[in-house]
């Protein structure tokens, strides 16, 4: 069975010594990011803070490094990908809980709504204020129904008020865009602890007409259980630590940012919609949890690239089935750097996996294609391939003006170029012979042996 809600995970997590107590006082503003920080620098536990100057604790960090995420998935290095590519092609619908969900235990409307009563941490010194940085939206398409999971962050503007931001090529933003055309108010909720394999599924990419709950259901291998939220229609997870219900006022925007964010620079602040919180319901005895994002490799980065290999890779092996794998690296942001193994069936083809994987949802900068022999995930052995499998005049071409990454530094005003580099050994062509020496691996060699 998997995990049934963050608690259980929790659980797992201190049972295998994963899960660390911090129980002295402990400042929101900033300590809480120095304390991830370090804790990530270390490859360390997740973080349990129960003095938080609140009525609640705060976990952070459960994500933190990639020995958690594999925990979370139940999964090793090997089984990985097929795990989750097996979860996004067996998708599960969600059922409805029966009788009052544990996301409501405490229903808070009206006067009783206030944000700021949440440990929420500020991050980096130069961020706009607190920042929701883990928290999962629901919303959906205003027309069809159809609704969309994904991470997105929320500055705290007051009790009732939080700052939105959303990229115009993701879903909860194209939702608010859509209501926004057709003169609607668009309803929507942050929803804060949710079980592992729901948090992760909002990363996998989709098209625009999934039912993200299917997806959850699929990495899961279980239905997600959902409520009705208190304040308007929308499903939430029912064993969620807090739902915070909302709707998008487009009309009064107000500053948003600066943030740290996921490229390891700030986005300046800038006039952005505003959250307008309609209900605040949690269980007893919540958990906040919050998440360190900035320059790489944060929780951000664990919990795109699992889902997002996966999707690319699912993707582009529907066109190019000699695609053995593809990485995309964590020190581009997991955005802007992909490397993708093939063996080419044509003179030609490298090129156009590349083409391929520029036009995907990622926008990457930079798309290297080597052969399977290459170990993607070693960045000596690519930079290898393109030290001596490269013409560069032949291999390596810039498409310009292609749509930047949305919170990209460095851009032309929304777009940038990409560069290809086809690092496969020319088609058809002898190609000198690698030279290894055989058998090394089996060399009885006394003192490194146990390496
Ligand atoms: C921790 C975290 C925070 C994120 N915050 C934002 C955000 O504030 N705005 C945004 O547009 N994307 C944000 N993203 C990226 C989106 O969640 C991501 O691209 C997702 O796939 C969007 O899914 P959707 O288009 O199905 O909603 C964040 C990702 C992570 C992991």
């Amino acid at each position: 069975m998997p995990y049934q809600d963050l608690r259980a995970f929790l659980t797992a997590l201190r049972n295998a010594g994963e899960l660390v107590d911090i129980a002295r006082p402990i400042a929101l503003k900033y300590d809480i990011a120095k304390a991830l920080a370090k804790a990530s620098s270390v490859q360390g536990p997740a973080l349990m803070f129960t003095e938080t100057g609140t009525d609640f604790p705060l976990v952070a960090g459960v994500y933190g490094n990639r020995r958690l995420a594999l925990l979370a998935f139940e999964a090793t290095e090997q089984t990985i990908h097929d795990k989750v590519l097996k979860g996004i092609n067996n998708q599960i619908g969600p059922v409805d809980f029966k009788g009052t969900p544990p996301c409501q235990e405490v229903v808070l409307t009206g006067d009783a709504v206030d944000v700021t009563k949440l440990p929420v941490p500020t991050y980096s010194p130069k961020d706009g204020g607190a920042y929701i940085t883990a928290g999962i939206v629901v919303s959906e398409n205003p027309e069809t129904g159809i609704p969309d999971i994904g991470n997105y962050r929320f500055q705290i503007l007051g009790p009732k008020e939080m700052g939105v931001f959303s990229a115009s090529n993701h879903r909860f933003g194209k939702n608010i865009a859509h209501a926004t055309e057709m003169g609607k108010e668009l309803h929507a909720a942050v929803v804060i602890g949710v079980d592992p394999m729901t948090m992760f599924s909002c990363q996998v990419q989709s098209s625009d007409a999934t039912n993200d709950w299917f997806v959850a259901g699929g990495l899961r291998g279980a239905p997600v259980e959902l409520a009705k939220a208190v304040s308007n229609d929308l499903k939430v997870p029912a064993h969620a630590e807090i739902v915070i219900e909302f709707t998008v006022d487009t009309k009064t925007q107000k500053m948003e940012g600066p943030l740290g964010e996921y490229t390891g620079y700030y986005t300046a602040a800038s006039p952005k919609p505003v959250a307008r919180i309609t209900a605040i319901t949690h269980r007893k005895g919540a958990i906040f949890q919050g998440l360190l994002t900035g320059k790489p490799i944060t929780e951000n980065h664990v919990l795109k690239q699992i889902p997002f290999e996966a999707s690319v890779l699912r993707q582009l092996q529907a066109q190019f089935p000699t695609i053995s794998d593809l990485s995309i690296n964590s020190s581009g942001g997991v955005q802007t750097y992909v490397v993708i193994a093939m063996k080419p069936r044509y003179e030609g083809e490298a090129r156009h996996a590349i083409l391929a994987a520029m036009a995907s949802n990622l926008h990457p900068k930079w798309v290297v294609v080597v052969e399977p022999d290459i170990d993607i995930r070693n960045s000596a052995e690519v930079e290898w391939a393109q030290s001596f499998r490269v013409k560069p005049r032949e291999d390596v071409f810039v498409v310009d003006r292609t749509a930047t990454a949305p919170l990209d530094p460095y851009t032309d005003g929304g777009y940038s170029s990409s560069v290809g580099v086809d690092a496969t050994r020319p088609f058809g062509v002898e190609f000198p012979e690698v030279s290894e020496v055989p058998g090394w691996r089996d060399f009885d060699l006394p003192e490194i042996n146990k390496g």
